[in-house]
C-alpha cells in the first residue's frame, strides 16, 4: 500500500528558483520552475509523509496537504529550510539555488549611463554542503543539474556535500531538466550503487525516487 510507505516520516523538500535581487526592478535567477520538487510534495504527501515544501516558485498551485513556504532568495531558503532540517528524517533538495548575489543591491533603480555595466557578485551558502556537515539521523538527497561529465560531478558531489544520494539530471538531454513536465535520471548512492530512469514524467520520477529512499532507509 503507497499510502503506509512513508507513514510517520517527516521529508523536507526545496523547489524551484531563487531570485538575488540587483536593485527594485532586477534580480537574477535560473530556469528552474519548481515542477520537480511539487511533484515530490505531492508524491510523499500521498505515501503518508509529513511535508514541508520551502519554494522558490510562486506560479504553481499549492500542493494538498503539504506545509508550503515561499522564499526568494538563497539566503531566505538557507534560514527556513535550516528551521526544519533539525526535525527532518529525509531532506530533498530540487531547488536551482543562486550560487552568487550581487554584492550590492541598489536602493533605487539603478540608471542607465553610457559604456558597460559590472556587477560584482559574491558567494551564497551552500545549503547542501552545511546540511552534510550538521546532519544527524537524516537521510540526505541533493540534486545535481548538469550538462556535462555527470556521472563524475556527481559523485564528487556525493563525497564532498557528504550526502546520501545525489539525482543527476543531464539538463540539456531532450525531455529532462528544467521547466518541462518530464525528466531523465540517475541515482547515485553513498554505497556505490546507481540507479537510472528512463524518461518519465516527473510525478512518475518523483514516486521512484521516493520508492528508492524507503528502500535504502529499510537497509540501514
Ligand atoms: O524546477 P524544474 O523546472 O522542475 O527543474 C528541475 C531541476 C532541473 C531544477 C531539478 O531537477 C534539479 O536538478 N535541481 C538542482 C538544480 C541545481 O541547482 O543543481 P546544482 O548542481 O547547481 O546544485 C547541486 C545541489 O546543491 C542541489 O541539490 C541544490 O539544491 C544544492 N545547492 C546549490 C547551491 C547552493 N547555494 N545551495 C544548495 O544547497
Amino acid at each position: 500500500n503507497q499510502k503506509q510507505l512513508l507513514k510517520g516520516k517527516k521529508i523536507l523538500i526545496t523547489a524551484g528558483a531563487t531570485k538575488e535581487k540587483l536593485d527594485p526592478v532586477r534580480y537574477f535567477t535560473n530556469r528552474s520552475s519548481g515542477k520537480m520538487g511539487y511533484a515530490l510534495a505531492e508524491e510523499a504527501n500521498k505515501m503518508g509523509a509529513e511535508v514541508t515544501l520551502i519554494s522558490g516558485s510562486d506560479h504553481l498551485p499549492k500542493p494538498f496537504g503539504v506545509n508550503l513556504i515561499n522564499i526568494s532568495t538563497a539566503e531566505e531558503m538557507f534560514q527556513e529550510t535550516m528551521k526544519y532540517f533539525n526535525h527532518a528524517d529525509i531532506v530533498i533538495k530540487s531547488a536551482a539555488v543562486a550560487d552568487y548575489r550581487p554584492k550590492i543591491i541598489s536602493p533605487e533603480k539603478m540608471k542607465k549611463k553610457s559604456g558597460n555595466l559590472v556587477v560584482e557578485m559574491e558567494r551564497t551558502k551552500d545549503i547542501l554542503l552545511e546540511m552534510g556537515q550538521r546532519k544527524d539521523q537524516q537521510f540526505l538527497v541533493g540534486f545535481a543539474a548538469e550538462t556535462n561529465n555527470i556521472e563524475q560531478y556527481a559523485r564528487e558531489k556525493l563525497k564532498k556535500k557528504n550526502a546520501d544520494m545525489i539525482i543527476a539530471n543531464d539538463v540539456t538531454a531532450q525531455g529532462a531538466g528544467f521547466a518541462g513536465d518530464t525528466n531523465i535520471v540517475t541515482m547515485f548512492h553513498k554505497d556505490n550503487s546507481v540507479k537510472e530512469l528512463p524518461l518519465l514524467t516527473k510525478h512518475e520520477t518523483a514516486k521512484q525516487i521516493l520508492t528508492e529512499i524507503v528502500l535504502k532507509l529499510g537497509d540501514d
